[in-house]
């Protein structure tokens, strides 16, 4: 059987996951009405007419006003615990999330219930849901420079159980080169680096996540396609590409999974892998993207077992 869960006997790695875009309208609902918080939408079939998207910024508008009902320890662990439970259902072993923790300090939630509530929930993973799982901090691009360089102060500070510093948000206008100096500083920090990049931005982009802030990684990647030399560098280097093949579909960076280049990238030698991205705003988790694929794509068996033993060799283990 095709479709469900990936290679389960090799295991299975979620490398591109927002633990913020993992926040289901249900638990929305609950969080708002536990910090008695008037949350302008409050009927479930209300709130999900609102997801419909033309783009990645139609999107993180409405990513960043749900987020408001985010607000104790208690409301981050239950967050990651929801998701961490769902991703063990989908064949998940190893489960590395990206959080913002920028988006939290602004909104005046201080960083130590962030990870507090995160990293109690990353702690217990492997007891609770048998993945073992890890956080990484994304720094949003589209905030100012200075509050980049702030965050990775105070994360740093906290000694937050980080493994890695990633780039996200607002892709278009918002270079990776603003943060050549950020990204350096992380690294001498001893934390692995990726960046969303050729997601909505060029391959330009691309290069610069990796030339200037030492992207080991790169989230999404999918514009590379249109530039061979990078496709040939990529190849080359072997510098995993964590496609969100569901998010592409519903942010419009493709007409439809029929047509997503994944297949083209696997024949390229590209050591791309597949992850949900924004699970609770783009139709489903892995085992969801991996039956979407099977379905609309034709995915044999032996590229889900690429997908997976390629997720495997990009984790940051
Ligand atoms: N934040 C959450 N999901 C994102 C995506 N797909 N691209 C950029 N930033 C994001
Ligand atoms: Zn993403």
């Amino acid at each position: 059987e095709v479709g469900a869960s990936a290679s389960p006997e090799h295991g299975l790695a979620e490398l591109h996951v927002h633990i913020e875009g993992t926040l289901e309208p249900e638990l929305i609902l609950e969080l708002a009405e536990r910090n008695n918080i008037d949350f302008p939408h409050s009927d479930l079939d209300e709130l999900r007419a609102r997801y419909e998207f033309t783009e990645l910024q139609s999107f993180l508008d409405l990513y960043y006003a749900n987020m408001d009902v985010l607000r104790t320890a208690e409301d981050f662990s239950d967050l990651a615990r929801a998701y961490l439970a769902r991703a063990a259902r989908a064949g998940v072993t190893r489960a590395e999330f990206f959080f913002d923790p920028q988006a939290h300090v602004v909104r005046g939630v201080p960083l130590t219930e962030v990870v507090e509530g995160l990293s109690d929930a990353v702690a217990a993973a492997h007891r609770e849901f048998g993945v073992d799982a890890a956080m990484i901090a994304s720094i949003v691009r589209d905030h100012p420079v200075p509050d980049a360089h702030e965050i990775l102060g105070e994360l740093l500070r906290l000694q937050a159980p980080i493994i890695g510093l990633g780039l996200d948000s607002a892709e278009v206008g918002y270079p990776p080169s603003l943060f050549e100096d950020v990204f350096a500083r992380a690294r001498a920090e001893g934390l692995r680096i990726t960046a969303h990049a050729g997601e909505e931005g060029p391959p330009e982009y691309v290069w610069q996540a990796l030339d200037l802030l030492g992207a080991e990684r790169i989230d999404h990647g999918i514009r590379s396609l249109e530039d061979p030399a990078l496709v040939a560098r990529l190849v080359d280097e072997q510098i995993p590409l964590t496609a969100c093949p569901l998010s592409n579909v519903r942010l419009r960076v493709v007409d439809s999974l029929a047509v997503h280049p994944l297949r083209r990238m696997l024949d390229a030698g590209l050591a791309v892998c597949v992850n949900s991205d924004d699970p609770a705003y783009f139709g489903g988790y892995v085992d969801d993207v991996f039956a979407a694929l099977h379905d609309q794509l034709g995915l044999t068996v032996d590229e889900r077992n690429t997908l997976a033993r390629n997720s495997i060799r990009a984790a940051f283990t």
